[in-house]
């Protein structure tokens, strides 16, 4: 199992969801993790779920003041920070006729604009620990596009090249940069994902995970590999993209 003992943790949208599952993980393996998110209702339960010393914060990705903050008391709670999960995203399902600019941005910059953000704010700290990991989550839909999520698709191709960009730039200060691409997933997310791509697809949604996945992916899937970028075992991965997808993006059909 991987070893986190004595590593230090922040997981933004840590409140449900992936984000939840990650937190839950580093701490069996042993991390101190602060969980940041806008919901901050959701962040101090999940928190007390967790037990420990999990600390909650209030942080919305879309403000740079909200990252600093974050990242502040993040280091003030748990003494340093070696470990970076920019779990926090959203989702926008609308046709590129009927979706807006406000929409298209938003989408763009709570993935995209949070991850560069919550990233250039916690540097220092990272830099500090000497040996750090970043972790981003992209997403099957930043390696390929599709119909109905242009916006988001958009975002996530934005977050692995970010990630290359940000492995390099970050090498000599010891911090490795990588990226998570989950399938579809089974959070509220997928469910609200359910309506617009049956709008589109000649299929189910069921059926479609089954055909291209096999089942739905669960929150755990991920946030096994998250810890493992996160450890000592990965320290000369940098700069990687990792399907979890249950062979979605190797197959044809
Ligand atoms: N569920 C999937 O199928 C799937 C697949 C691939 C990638 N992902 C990615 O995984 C991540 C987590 O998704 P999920 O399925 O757990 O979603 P979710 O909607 O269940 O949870 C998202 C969390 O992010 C928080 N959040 C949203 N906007 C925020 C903001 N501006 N600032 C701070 N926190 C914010 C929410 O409050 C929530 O706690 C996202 O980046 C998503 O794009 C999900």
């Amino acid at each position: 199992m991987t070893d986190l003992t004595g590593r230090r943790a922040l997981v933004t949208g840590g409140a449900q969801g992936i984000g939840r599952a990650i937190a839950e993980r580093l701490i069996a393996a042993g991390a101190r993790v602060a969980i940041a998110d806008m919901n901050e209702e959701g962040a101090q339960a999940t928190a007390k779920e967790l037990g420990g010393d999990t600390v909650a914060i209030r942080c919305d990705v879309r403000s740079a003041d909200d990252a600093k903050a974050a990242v502040a008391q993040a280091v003030e709670a748990l003494g340093g920070i070696d470990v970076l999960v920019n779990n926090a995203g959203i989702e926008i399902a609308k046709p590129i006729t009927e979706l807006t600019d406000e929409e298209f941005m938003r989408c763009l910059d709570v993935n995209a604009g949070g991850t560069f953000r919550v990233t250039q704010a916690a540097i220092p700290a990272l830099a500090a620990s000497g040996s750090s990991a970043i972790v981003n989550l992209g997403s099957v839909a930043g390696m390929s596009g599709g119909p109905v999520l242009s916006a988001y698709c958009a975002s996530k191709g934005a977050i692995l090249r970010f990630t290359e960009s940000a492995a390099i730039e970050l090498r000599q200060a010891g911090i490795t940069v990588n990226a998570v691409c989950p399938g579809i997933v089974a959070t509220e997310m997928a469910d609200r994902l359910v309506a617009p791509i049956e709008a589109v697809s000649p299929v189910p949604f069921e059926t479609l995970i089954n055909m291209r996945q096999g089942r739905s992916g669960r929150p755990e899937d991920v946030a096994g590999v998250v810890a493992f970028l996160a450890s000592d075992e990965a320290r000369f991965i940098t700069g990687a993209s990792y399907a979890i997808d249950g062979g979605l993006t190797a197959s044809l059909f």
